[in-house]
Parts: structure tokens; sequence; C-alpha cells
């Protein structure tokens, strides 16, 4: 794989991990390289993975302010357990840093266009390092275990309620309402009787004026993402 963000040439160090857990920030020279999927695409390539990171990291904003994240009622990382993960996510600096690493991988391994269930699969058994070179530091294995679960259940059924993968504010839902507000790429409008956010259907405008943005500045708009500092 073609190195992509010039200062992380250098050996990942521990030290590094650690700091990334406290302070990740958006990679300001991020960019897609083609290269990372598996499948050429046009309606799951990067056009599809720009809009989807900008549209979850809209939904997450709002999810925060709903009070569906970082709240004792809210944060759905328990549904790391299916998958192993055991670290606290009390943080919802984590959760956003996870998200962003979950939609960029998320469709990088289909190896088609059409209905599949395991591509989500395939991303996590092979796209780690992507995600890890995006994030600037190894995961440990329970926090590659959250997103990794997240990848592979998006391309999954939900499990019936109450599964955690329908609980708004967690990692696997935010990423499932963000692909799904981009279905508006298949010219066709979501149904909002899928989403598990009560606001996310307000998005669908937004998402039909993202598929109208030339690639370029999405590249542009995802770079200049994050959280308040
Ligand atoms: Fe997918
Ligand atoms: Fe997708």
């Amino acid at each position: 794989m073609e190195e992509f963000f010039e200062e992380r040439k250098t050996p990942i160090t521990d030290t590094e991990h650690r700091k990334g857990d406290d302070v990740w920030t958006f990679p300001k020279d991020f960019r897609i390289d083609e290269t990372w999927f598996d499948h050429k695409s046009r309606i799951h390539g990067k056009g599809h993975t720009l809009r989807v990171m900008i549209l979850a990291d809209t939904l997450y904003k709002r999810a925060l302010k709903a009070g569906f994240i970082g709240t004792p009622d809210g944060h759905g990382h328990e549904e790391s357990g299916r998958f192993g993960a055991s670290y606290p996510l009390d943080e919802p600096a984590i959760l956003y840093r996870d998200l962003m690493a979950a939609t960029l991988i998320h469709d990088l391994a289909r190896r088609h266009d059409g209905y599949c269930t395991e591509h989500g699969r395939w991303a996590a058994e092979t796209k780690r390092p992507i995600a890890e070179k995006f994030l600037g530091f190894s995961l440990f294995v329970g926090e590659w275990a959250t997103i990794a679960g997240a990848v592979t259940a998006h391309s999954r059924r939900d499990p019936k309620p109450p599964s955690p993968s329908y609980r708004p504010g967690s990692l696997t839902a935010l990423l499932k309402d963000a692909d799904g507000l981009d279905r508006v790429r298949l010219y066709e409008a979501p149904d909002p009787a899928y989403f598990r956010h009560p606001f996310t259907a307000e998005y669908i405008d937004f998402a039909w004026e993202l598929l109208d943005t030339p690639i370029p500045e999405l590249e542009k708009t995802v770079a200049s993402l994050g959280l308040p500092v």
C-alpha cells in the first residue's frame, strides 16, 4: 500500500498511540487513494465514501446535541460486547474518531456493486492498516474490535430491537444512517422508516446537495472536518 500521509512515514510508537487517544484531529492532508478500493466502482467509490464521512460528521454532531452521545442514556458503545471490545468509551471524541475511521473503510472491500452482506466483514478483515494510517496510530485490540464490529454490521441486516446497533448515537447506528442517506446516489429517496435516529431524515436534502458536489470539493470539506478543540 502506498504511503499517503507524508508526515507519518516514521514507525508508529506506543507513545504516539496514547497521544492519539487524547488529541486525534482530522489529518489536513487527507486524500482517498483509488487503490484502496478492491473493486473500482462509481456508486461505492471515492465520492460515496467522502459523502458518507461528511454525513456521519453531521449526524454525530446532531446526536451529540440531542443527548444521544456522552450521556448515561446515550452512547452506544455497549455494542462492542459482541465483538469483544472492552475499552471504556466515556469520551465522545473517541466515538467521533472511530466513526471517521469506520466510514472511511466501510466499502473499501466490496467485490461488486450488487446486494452483499459480507463486504463489511471483508473490510474488517483487510482494511485495518488503512484505518490506522488515517488515524495516525495503531489501535488496541478492543478499540479495533469496536470499529471492525460496526463496519461488519453495516452490510448486515439490523438485528431485531433492542439490538444496540439500533441505539441512536451508537457507532453502528451513525455509520448506517450516514450510509443510508447517501442512497440518493441511486437516485432514490431514502426511506426514513429505516433510519435509526429521529433526526436523520432532516438531512435528506443535504445528501442530495452533496451528491451534486464535485469530488475535489468533497475532499476539501472532509479534510476540514473535526470536533472543536
Ligand atoms: Fe456497504
Ligand atoms: Fe456505503
